[in-house]
C-alpha cells in the first residue's frame, strides 16, 4: 500500500512557481493564498501538486470535499447527467434532478414539517437569499447577527461577516438592519466570564442590552449564526448555548437562519452541526461541501416560512442539474459509506491525540470542535493566551512543506477539516507531522 505524505521536490517546485507568477499578471489578488500550493489532481483524501507531490489533505478544498476528491461515484453521476442535458434553468421550466435533491435534503433536516427549498449556487447566494425570504414572510427589516462570522462576500451577506476589517473596508454602507452581538467563545469569553458560571450571558445580554434597549423586538426578522464558527476560529459554543438562543427568539416570535455552509453536510458527524444542541433551526443554509465541490447552495426552511410569491426570488444557474446530480450522489454516499461515523469516530481520535499532546505542549492553547471540523488554538503561551498568528502561520507553512496540507483561521487557529472518508492511517501520518511541528517551533521562540 502506498504511504502518503510523498514530497518529491520542495514546494512550491518550478511547475508551481510558474504558475504562481502567471497567477499575479492576470489573476484578481484580492484572495489570500496561505501557501503556493497548485493543484494537479487529488484522489479521496491525497492530492497531488503539479510538481508530483502528494498531500494529505487536510483543507478538502475549502471545506468542500466531505466525500473526499472526485469520488467515483459523483464522477459517474456528473458524467451522466452531462452527457443528457447541462442547463434548463429551473427558475423558469422543470426537471426532475432538482425536486429529488429537494425532497431527500428535506427528509435530512431537522423538522418533522414540510419544508421547501430554493437552489443557489455559493454559500453568499444562500444567506441573502435567506435574509431576503425572512424579510419578506415576517415583514420586518433587522436582523441580529455574531461578531467573528463569516457568512460570505457579496454586499448583502457581507453584512452579516464580523470577521476581520480587511472584510470590510471602503466597501461601507452594508445592507442596513444587522446588528452584530457577542458569539460564545468561552476560551476568550468576550465578558471576560467563566462557563458555566456565566448562567449563558451572552444570551440574555441579547435581551437585556440589546432588544430592549435599541433593537425592537418586533422588528427582527431573524437570528443569523453558524453552529460552529469556521473563518472566525472553529468556535464551538457551549452545550446549551443554542437552546437559549432559540427559547429567546421564540419569546419574540424571531425566527432562527443556521449558516451550515462550512458545518453542515456530515462534517461534524450529523448533517447539520446544530443536531448537537437538538435545536431545529427555522432555515438551514448549505453550500460548500452539498455537491462535492460542484457550485451549490440550499436554502431549506419549513413550507409554511418559504411561502413568497413569484417573481421575488431567482437565480438562472442554481441548481444547475450537474450540480443536483453530484448532490444526490453526495447524499447516498455518506449514507452508504457511513461517513457520518467516521467523521465522529476519526475525529474523536483526533480530538484525543491532540488533548494528549495539548498536555505536553506550551503553545497550543485551545482544541475545540465536533466531529472532523477541529481547531486546534496556537498561543504565546498558555498563561497569557496571546495570539501566536507567527507561529501557527510558521507551523501551517512547515506543514505543507512536508505534506500536510492544512490552513488556518480566526487569528492562530489550525483547522482540521479532511474528507470524512480519511483513514485512520492518514490521519495518524498527519498528526505525526503537525505534532512534531509544533514542537519545534515551540523548540525555536
Ligand atoms: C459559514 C460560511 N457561510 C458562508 C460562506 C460563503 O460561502 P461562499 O464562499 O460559497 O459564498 C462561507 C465561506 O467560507 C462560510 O464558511
Amino acid at each position: 500500500m502506498a504511504s502518503y505524505p510523498k514530497i518529491v521536490v520542495r514546494p512550491p517546485g518550478p511547475k508551481a512557481r510558474e504558475i504562481v507568477e502567471r497567477d499575479a499578471r492576470v489573476i484578481s489578488q484580492s484572495f489570500v493564498r496561505f501557501y503556493p500550493l497548485v493543484i494537479e489532481s487529488g484522489k479521496g483524501a491525497v492530492l497531488r501538486d503539479v510538481d508530483g507531490n502528494e498531500y494529505i489533505d487536510f483543507n478538502s478544498g475549502l471545506v468542500c470535499l466531505n466525500v473526499g476528491h472526485c469520488h467515483p461515484k459523483v464522477v459517474e453521476a456528473v458524467k451522466c447527467q452531462a452527457d443528457r442535458y447541462l442547463h434548463y434553468s429551473i427558475t423558469d421550466f422543470l426537471y426532475g434532478e432538482v425536486v429529488d435533491l429537494a425532497e431527500k435534503l428535506g427528509k435530512i433536516t431537522p423538522g418533522k414539517y414540510a419544508k421547501k427549498v430554493f437552489f443557489g449556487n455559493s454559500g453568499a447566494e444562500a444567506i441573502e437569499g435567506a435574509a431576503k425570504l425572512t424579510r419578506w414572510h415576517m415583514r420586518r427589516p433587522r436582523f441580529i447577527a455574531f461578531i467573528s462570522a463569516f457568512h460570505g462576500r457579496t454586499l448583502g451577506s457581507v453584512s452579516f461577516t464580523a470577521s476581520k476589517p480587511v472584510q470590510m473596508r471602503y466597501f461601507f454602507p452594508m445592507v442596513p438592519g444587522v446588528t452584530h452581538v457577542p458569539y460564545p467563545n468561552c476560551y476568550r469569553c468576550p465578558f471576560h466570564l467563566k462557563y458555566p458560571e456565566c448562567a449563558y450571558w451572552c444570551v440574555d445580554f441579547i435581551d437585556e442590552y440589546v432588544l430592549q434597549k435599541y433593537v425592537p423586538p418586533e422588528e427582527v426578522a431573524a437570528f443569523v449564526f453558524e453552529p460552529i464558527q469556521g473563518e472566525g476560529g472553529y468556535v464551538t459554543p457551549p452545550d446549551g448555548f443554542f437552546q437559549r438562543l432559540k427559547k429567546l427568539a421564540d419569546k419574540y416570535g424571531i425566527l432562527t437562519i443556521d449558516d451550515e455552509v462550512q458545518a453542515g453536510m456530515a462534517r461534524t458527524g450529523k448533517w447539520w452541526a446544530i443536531e448537537h444542541w437538538c435545536v431545529e433551526p427555522d432555515i438551514i443554509c448549505s453550500a460548500k461541501s452539498i455537491a462535492a465541490g460542484l457550485p451549490l447552495s440550499a436554502i431549506i426552511a419549513n413550507e409554511k416560512i418559504m411561502d413568497w410569491e413569484g417573481g421575488t426570488h431567482a437565480s438562472t444557474f442554481g441548481g444547475n442539474p450537474v450540480s443536483c446530480a453530484a448532490a444526490l450522489a453526495v447524499i447516498d454516499i455518506i449514507k452508504n459509506e457511513k461517513l457520518l461515523e467516521n467523521s465522529t469516530q476519526q475525529g474523536a481520535y483526533i480530538m484525543k491525540r491532540m488533548k494528549e499532546f495539548m498536555k505536553e505542549s506550551e503553545i497550543v492553547g485551545d482544541i475545540r470542535g465536533k466531529g472532523l471540523m477541529i481547531g486546534v488554538e496556537i498561543v504565546e503561551d498558555k498563561d497569557s493566551k496571546k495570539v501566536a498568528a507567527e507561529k501557527a502561520n510558521e507551523i501551517m507553512m512547515r506543514c505543507w512543506r512536508q505534506g500536510v496540507a492544512i490552513i488556518t483561521c480566526g487569528k492562530s487557529t489550525l483547522r482540521i477539516a479532511p474528507p470524512l472518508v480519511i483513514t485512520r492511517e492518514l490521519v495518524d501520518s498527519a498528526l505525526d507531522i503537525i505534532t512534531s511541528t509544533i514542537k519545534e517551533v515551540e523548540k525555536e521562540k
